[in-house]
């Protein structure tokens, strides 16, 4: 079994999308039973709400829902996933502060390095104070980069078709 957090700030508009299109793709390949799936975030603001309701509506509009509640991501969760994937690099510095160990920082990745073609570094913009098309680009560079993920995870474990 994969273990795999998505993490962003808040966990209710980036991090949940990320969760959401990465269930839906593990189900087209046929792989929900061989990872689990979960996100969290590094801030402890919006604990125990749902997704923000602009970031629902996108996904809802590409066919995919988006669920669970908000939570905080802790140093004890390093033990519980193999990849820790951080939407922005502020999340990936915050992570990799946190981490217990060595080893546990080794497992944060940003989620854009999977995305093809994207420049290295790249992060995935905060939509929270912007409109509706910031909900929008995060959907997209989400599914490109979650696409790009799985099919490391699947080379990398021996998993799927690839
Ligand atoms: P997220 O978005 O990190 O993608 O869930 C945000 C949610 C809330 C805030 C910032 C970003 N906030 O400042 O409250």
């Amino acid at each position: 079994m994969v273990r795999i957090c998505f993490v962003c700030l808040g966990n209710i508009c980036r991090s949940p999308t990320a969760e959401g299109i990465f269930r839906h793709l593990l189900r087209e390949r046929g792989l929900a039973d061989s990872v689990v799936v979960d996100s969290a975030g590094t801030g402890a603001w919006h604990v125990g709400k749902s997704p923000d309701s602009r970031a629902a509506a996108e996904a809802s509009r590409r066919g995919i829902e988006l669920s669970g509640k908000a939570r905080q991501f802790s140093s004890s969760d390093f033990d519980r996933f193999d990849y820790v994937i951080a939407l922005d690099d502020m999340n990936a510095s915050d992570l990799a502060e946190i981490a217990p160990s060595a080893e546990a920082r080794n497992k944060v990745r940003l989620l854009r390095s999977f995305e093809p073609g994207a420049p290295p570094g790249a992060s995935v913009p905060d939509p929270y104070y912007g409109g509706a098309r910031g909900f929008e680009e995060v959907f997209d560079i989400c599914e490109a980069a979650c696409a790009g993920l799985l099919d490391h995870i699947e080379a990398d474990r021996g998993i799927g078709q690839s």
